[in-house]
């Protein structure tokens, strides 16, 4: 090998290797604060009508969620439509970056769902909602954030910047949706299953590792 073909050879090795470490190490909750959650911050909505251990079971660590589209709403006092969720309490907020971090996991059939929530917003109700169709992860109803989304664990992260107005969300630690926010209001986390149009006959999630964090 010419010195010039072992100098190339060396710095391709080291391009590599810094990819390698740079992948690896991507971290989207640096510089954020953890907030430290216990069962009183998860607080379970079902159909009032039911126990909650109809809807949703927490075992191993993983949060299981399902819905049918015959349930009742989560009060007697809503015509909303159905939902087992977990609404993040205790921790509202008005202003700064909000981070959400999970893993969710959504067993093949399950569709026209929303699966979670940045709740809050002015006129909107919710700032971003991820949802369910066929198969694909969406924002609301498109785009679509990530297609082929079931049978498998997936990392969400969520980060609303509310005095930018701006949500970026990242699955898998691919953003794949960057855009304006909702407007400012009271704003926190929710996730498990709300269902939306064409709903299919169960709608089930599953997640797992939930963080809320902030800046
Ligand atoms: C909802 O349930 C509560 C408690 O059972 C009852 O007091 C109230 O009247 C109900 N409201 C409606 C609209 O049915
Ligand atoms: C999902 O698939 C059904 C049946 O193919 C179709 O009618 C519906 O429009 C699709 N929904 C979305 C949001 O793509």
């Amino acid at each position: 090998m010419s010195l010039l073909q072992i100098l190339v050879t060396s710095l391709t090795l080291l391009i590599i290797h810094q990819t390698t470490i740079a992948s690896s190490t991507l971290d989207l909750t640096q510089g954020f604060t953890t907030i430290s959650l216990d069962n009183s911050n998860f607080v379970i909505q079902k159909p009032y009508n039911i126990p909650i251990n109809q809807r949703y079971i927490f075992s191993n660590g993983v949060h299981q969620f399902w819905i049918y589209p015959t349930d009742k709403p989560f009060t007697n006092e809503t015509n909303t439509q159905p939902r087992t969720e977990i609404r993040i309490s205790g921790h509202d907020y008005t202003c700064g970056i909000w981070q959400f971090e999970g893993y969710g996991y959504i067993p093949s059939g399950t569709s026209g769902v929303c699966i979670m929530q940045v709740f809050g917003g002015s006129p909107y109700a919710t700032t971003t909602q991820l949802r369910i169709y066929n198969g694909s992860l969406t924002y609301y109803e498109s785009p679509i954030l990530s297609q082929n989304i079931y049978d498998r664990w997936f990392k969400v992260n969520a980060i609303h910047d509310v005095g930018a107005n701006n949500v970026k969300v990242y699955i898998d630690d691919v953003l794949t949706y960057d855009g304006v926010g909702h407007g400012a209001n009271t704003h926190y986390f929710k996730f498990g299953v709300y269902l939306q149009n064409d709903p299919s006959s169960c709608a089930e999630s599953r997640w797992k590792d939930i963080k809320v964090l902030r800046k």
